[in-house]
């Protein structure tokens, strides 16, 4: 398993390429399953999710051609000869879950494995089945897979979600673009994610109105077509390299970045004293006057300040100037990356879903071990602004939502190499 070296240092300055969103491109390429024809997707990030979800939609006999270096994803579901999704694939990445709403609409049957849990909570998937149920269809939950069936066509319902679920929200919609009639989903996820979502099934001819509210409308239609369509800019990865300089000191323009992608998340890094602005090719961030400082954080659904970036800040908070209070609404075990950070002389008391943080002038590098996606990135960013050299291991979590990361993060003037496992 390789790791990754970090050497404290000085200021970063220079610019980082934002690419697409790996949880766009997840519920994206999966869409490919609802047409016979052709869906391209441009802009798309070069991750080991992605490769696994290509791997998935294969094994179903989609084709995913990567071109331009991974960049376009050529894809075609013509031929789908298996309508089974297999748990050795599936245990490797939730978002496998996805393919379930698309494979019924199209085929009328699928067999999904339920994914297992994973390191930031159970994840069940209760709400993805029962939005399939109130479409029409009957689900056999049986030897750890879901037997799901159209029972001749999905029907358009009216389907409240009792809480906002991005995926569930994803799969039902996906679903419901060929359901007959009419699908209202209330209560729907508004993330950019699935706004973009939306805005694919549009091209490919389905007919969506509401996405990025609180209801989706569909009307569903008979079949879709092919379309091209771009990724759009991974706000995640955005927020995450916003916080570099945040955390060192310097500038960094992050090309790419869109302000209404990071709204609630600006907020904070203006509270604790970081200047971002916007400029023609991106956002431009600078911690100007010494160390940040505290800031309250409580995750919430969009447009609220995203779980996906709550580790990420508290790194920055590790140094900040007072006490922050982080509170984390959506997960139940996501501070993994907390005892990480005291490895490394942060000052953090975790009570169930609140994390206290009492800022230290700087952390001390140290050997830490990844835990999850943003917990590893996390840990990284830490180490850019301790003192000596802070070694990540098993950073193949890291690898999961993050191109290049030494690449990009080195271009700023920061120490960071990755060492091969032997
Ligand atoms: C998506 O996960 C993202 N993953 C997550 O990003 C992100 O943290 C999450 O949305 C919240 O924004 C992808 O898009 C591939 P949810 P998802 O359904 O869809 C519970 C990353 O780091 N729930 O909105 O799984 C669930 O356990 C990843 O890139 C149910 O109880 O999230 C959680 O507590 C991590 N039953 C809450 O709802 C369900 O059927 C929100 O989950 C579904 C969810």
């Amino acid at each position: 398993m390789d790791s990754i070296v970090v050497t404290g240092g000085g200021a970063l300055h220079g610019e980082i390429p934002i690419a697409g969103a790996k949880n766009a491109c997840l519920t994206l390429m999966p869409a490919t399953l609802l047409s016979d024809e052709p869906l391209t997707l441009t802009n798309a990030p070069r991750l080991s999710d992605i490769a696994t979800m290509s791997q998935l939609l294969a094994s179903l006999g989609a084709e995913v051609t990567q071109l331009q270096d991974g960049q376009v994803l050529a894809m075609s579901s013509h031929d789908i000869d298996n309508l089974t999704a297999d748990y050795e694939i599936v245990r490797k990445m939730r978002a496998s879950i996805l393919v379930l709403g698309p494979l019924l609409a199209r085929a009328g049957r699928a067999v999904v494995s339920l994914p297992g849990g994973c390191a930031i909570g159970a994840r069940p998937v209760d709400l993805h089945l029962r939005g399939l149920e109130a479409l029409g269809a009957t689900l056999d939950l049986r030897d750890g897979y879901v037997h799901a069936d159209a029972n001749g066509g999905l029907k358009g319902a009216v389907f409240e979600f009792p809480f906002v679920s991005v995926g569930a929200t994803e799969n039902i919609l996906m679903a419901a673009t060929l359901a007959k009639g009419t699908t209202v989903l209330k209560n729907a996820a508004r993330e950019p994610e699935i706004v973009d979502l939306a805005q694919c099934l549009r091209k490919m001819g389905a007919q969506i109105e509401g996405e990025g509210t609180p209801t989706i409308t569909v009307q569903g239609v008979e079949t879709l077509h092919g379309a091209t369509h771009p990724v759009v800019p991974d706000r995640i990865e955005l927020g995450t390299y916003m916080l570099a300089p945040a955390i060192t000191g310097g500038e960094v323009e992050c090309l790419g970045g869109r302000i209404e992608l990071v709204g609630a998340f600006c907020e904070k890094l203006h509270e604790a004293g970081i200047d971002v602005e916007e400029t023609k090719r991106g956002l431009k961030v600078a911690r100007k006057n010494g160390r940040a400082k505290a800031v309250d954080v409580t995750t919430e659904p969009f447009p609220g300040f995203p779980t996906d970036l709550q580790a990420q800040m508290m790194a920055l908070l590790c140094t900040a100037e007072g006490t922050s209070v982080l509170e984390e609404k959506i997960f139940e075990n996501r501070f993994m990356h907390a005892p990480e950070l005291m490895r490394m002389g942060a000052n953090i008391d975790v009570h169930g879903g609140h994390a206290t943080v009492t800022g230290v002038e700087r952390l001390r590098g140290a050997p830490v071990m990844a835990t999850d996606l943003r917990a590893s990135v996390s840990l990284i960013l830490a180490g850019l602004a301790a003192e000596g050299e802070t070694v990540v291991s098993r950073v193949y979590h890291l690898d999961r939502g993050y191109e290049r990361v030494e690449q990009k993060l080195g271009a700023c003037g920061a120490r960071i190499e990755r060492i091969q496992a032997a």
